[in-house]
């Protein structure tokens, strides 16, 4: 199956997921529940979700099993989108081709809708009953996904990315920082996949957590490429927001050749940690390829 095969299959499982665990509008408080349909129902990759469900073909898991990581993913994503654009962060106008959440809304809808999918993320992975694993293992994931959002994952990074503005940060600076904002979650999508399948091989699981880390951080330096190289009506997101900004990025530091190296080692990286699994991994190698191609 060619990847954009796989992309809309697995975009489509996802949004019957997130259909199901997104409140509807109108259950009180309805402009709450709006704001949140708003973030997460808007035209994105969803490329987490579906490294959740790629990884899980990749150890063999059922798809209906991976539903509640994929959509929990894709709650901390959306959350963690609303925040960044807000005027105290990034204070962008455009995110997935419409107003961002505090333009449509406001600033305090967008805070709220941000804490509550963060809440529902965890208690749609408490409580899905389609996880097959035991209690102990789901608590493991609950805390994978817990780290990889908060201080020491997703929230440190973007901490550190606000506190770099206007600084010029060294490479392992600048490594470490989008490691954190956008490499954590990806990382853990990753391993969610993994982890809904009960006493996972942990060479196996190492190799992917690796694989992980590779395409975490290739996926934020092609971001950062992109917001030079591509247009905003391509990327839904306002164009050259990070020079706007004054944000230390990967092209600001090496070049635009110098990110399209890293971003072709790390793709290189990364391939070659799946050197040991057989052809139901081979979503996860095209999904590699499309990292470091996509054009948005
Ligand atoms: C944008 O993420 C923010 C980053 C972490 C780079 P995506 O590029 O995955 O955004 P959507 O979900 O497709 O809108
Ligand atoms: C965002 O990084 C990472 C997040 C945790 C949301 P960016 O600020 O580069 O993301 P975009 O470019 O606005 O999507
Ligand atoms: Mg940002
Ligand atoms: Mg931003
Ligand atoms: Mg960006």
């Amino acid at each position: 199956m060619s990847l954009s095969t796989q992309l809309v299959k697995y975009q489509a499982q996802v949004k019957i997921a997130l259909e199901h665990w997104l409140p509807s509008a109108d259950i009180e408080p309805t402009h709450l529940h709006e704001a949140m349909r708003y973030a997460v129902l808007g035209e994105g990759k969803r490329i987490r979700p579906v490294l959740v469900y790629a990884c899980g073909e990749a150890f063999g898991v059922e798809h209906n099993a991976l539903d509640a990581c994929a959509s929990a993913v894709e709650m901390i994503h959306a959350y963690s989108l609303v925040h960044d654009d807000l005027p105290a962060m990034d204070d962008d106008d455009l995110r997935r081709g419409r107003p961002t959440l505090h333009k449509q809304f406001d600033e305090a809808t967008a805070i709220l809708a941000g804490d509550a999918l963060q809440a529902l993320a965890f208690h749609v992975l408490a409580n899905d009953p389609a996880i097959v694993v035991d209690a102990g293992q789901r608590i493991q994931m609950i805390d994978t996904l817990a780290l990889a959002s908060g201080s020491v994952g997703m929230a440190g990074g973007q901490a550190i990315d606000l506190a770099s503005v206007g600084k010029s940060l060294n490479l392992a600076e600048l490594e470490n920082m989008h490691m954190h904002k956008t490499g954590a979650l990806i990382r853990a999508s990753v391993e969610l996949g993994a982890l809904c399948l009960q006493d996972v091989d942990q060479q196996r699981f190492a190799k992917v957590s690796k694989y992980a880390n590779c395409i975490g951080l290739a996926f934020q330096v092609q971001d950062d490429i992109l917001d030079i190289e591509s247009d905003t009506e391509t990327l839904g997101k306002p164009q050259g927001s990070d020079i706007a900004r004054n944000k230390p990025t990967y092209p600001n530091l090496l070049g635009l050749d110098g990110a399209r190296e890293t971003a072709r080692k790390l793709h290189a990286e990364a391939i070659d940690c799946l050197q040991e699994f057989d052809e139901k991994a081979d979503t996860l190698r095209m999904i590699t390829d499309y990292i470091v191609q996509r054009n948005k």
